[in-house]
């Protein structure tokens, strides 16, 4: 038997319940049946990004989302600011360049938060900056940004926009779009919200659908004035991924039973439990500072290469975890506590970890770092 235990910072598990909503028989998309369906959630997207904004639902992975987050904001050759502390950070400026904008980056050491000094100090010192882009959540280091500090500097230049790829961190982390005021926040389904790949979620403040009317650069599927108009009429432009749109139903529904506040407050103690047990193992943490909630990241001891370990835990024990990515690969490896997860799954990582390096000889006291997750756990 291959039991398999999914652990990975995206795709997630997808509970039963959103799995069973989407065997349902397919409605069709401008069907008096499938108007109340996307209305419901659109309003239930708002709750989770904490906006009055639109959310614009997309039929894409997470990347899509962040495409159009720059296609329908920008011009050809206008300066923005990335910040570059990671993968992710890597694929804003990849995204700003292949659109022909200007990106200047702050390169921000792996396993580190951005210092938000070092934004506001680009920011005054040239102001044709018009965008400054961020991850919450850096899937690749394991690193938060502060989100709110970092709003507060860009709230101060009316001709800037805020954007950041939320993709990893909502619902893992309290993200206030309204209240700090970010303008464009990239979420994506097959993360916290428990659904699988295929939609991103992008929410718009009214500041940035004014510079909307100003960007010169191609649209086409990605057009987000065009599903703006769609979204009032509780459409999509093209065809909507119905299912996914019915799962997600389900599973905001499952949120909102627990409570926005308290989905915080468990992915907070997970992430937490995981850090303290794998420490206890005497493994060091990637993440140097400001660690995200949603995944953590793990150097792998000396001697061992993190991809080893991220395969014997997949194909010894079932466990899919992650490695590390571009020049982490190999010195890291990393474990999820994303969206459909409780203690359980920490305890079997954490297990699973533990057997792992033992049986790749490496010195562990078998269930040390186990006690310690038990202990940060128990109800
Ligand atoms: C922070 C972050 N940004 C962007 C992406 C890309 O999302 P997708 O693979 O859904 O396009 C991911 C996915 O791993 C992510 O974690």
């Amino acid at each position: 038997m291959g039991k398999r235990y999914l652990l990975a910072p995206g795709p997630t598990p997808v509970p039963s319940e959103v799995l069973l909503a989407m065997a349902a028989p397919i409605i069709h998309h401008r069907s008096p049946d499938f108007l109340p369906v996307l209305d419901e959630a659109a309003k239930g997207l708002q709750w989770i990004f904490q906006t009055k904004n639109d959310v614009l639902i997309l039929c894409s992975t997470g990347t899509g989302g962040m495409v159009g987050a720059v296609n329908n904001f920008f011009s050809r050759g206008e300066k923005v600011l990335v910040i570059n502390g990671g993968k992710f950070g890597e694929r804003w400026t990849e995204i700003c360049q292949s659109y022909g904008l200007a990106p200047r980056e702050i390169m921000v050491e792996w396993g580190y938060p951005v210092d938000p000094e070092t934004v506001e100090d680009a920011l005054s010192k040239d102001k044709d900056i018009k965008g400054v882009f961020v991850q919450a959540s850096e899937t690749s280091t394991g690193v938060y940004h502060d989100i709110a500090a970092l709003a507060s500097i860009v709230k101060k230049y009316d001709d800037t926009l805020f954007i950041v790829d939320a993709i990893s961190a909502l619902v893992a982390h309290d993200l206030r779009t309204d209240e700090w005021g970010v303008d464009i926040m990239v979420g994506g389904s097959q993360k916290g919200v428990m659904l699988p790949p295929g939609l991103a979620f992008v929410s718009v403040s009214e500041k940035a659908w004014a510079k909307a009317e100003k960007s010169d650069l191609p649209k086409f599927y990605f057009n987000f004035k065009k599903e703006r108009k769609s979204l009032a009429k509780n459409q999509t432009s093209f065809t909507s991924p119905v299912t996914l749109i019915i799962g997600l139903n389900e599973s905001l529904k499952i949120l909102q039973a627990e409570g926005l506040q308290n989905v915080f407050k468990r992915h907070e103690l997970l992430a937490q439990a995981t850090r303290k047990a794998v420490q206890a193992i005497g493994l060091e943490l990637y993440t140097k500072k400001s660690p995200s909630n949603a995944v953590t990241a793990i150097v792998a001891p000396a001697g061992i290469d993190g991809q080893e370990i991220y395969k014997n835990l997949r194909t010894t024990y079932g466990i899919t975890a992650a490695g590390g990515q571009g020049k982490a690969r190999g010195k890291i490896f990393r474990i999820a506590h994303l969206g459909y997860a409780d203690r359980f799954d920490v305890i079997t990582a954490v297990a699973g970890i533990e057997m792992v390096l033992k049986g790749m000889g490496h010195p562990v006291q078998l269930g040390t770092g186990v006690a310690v997750a038990q202990e940060l756990l128990i109800a």
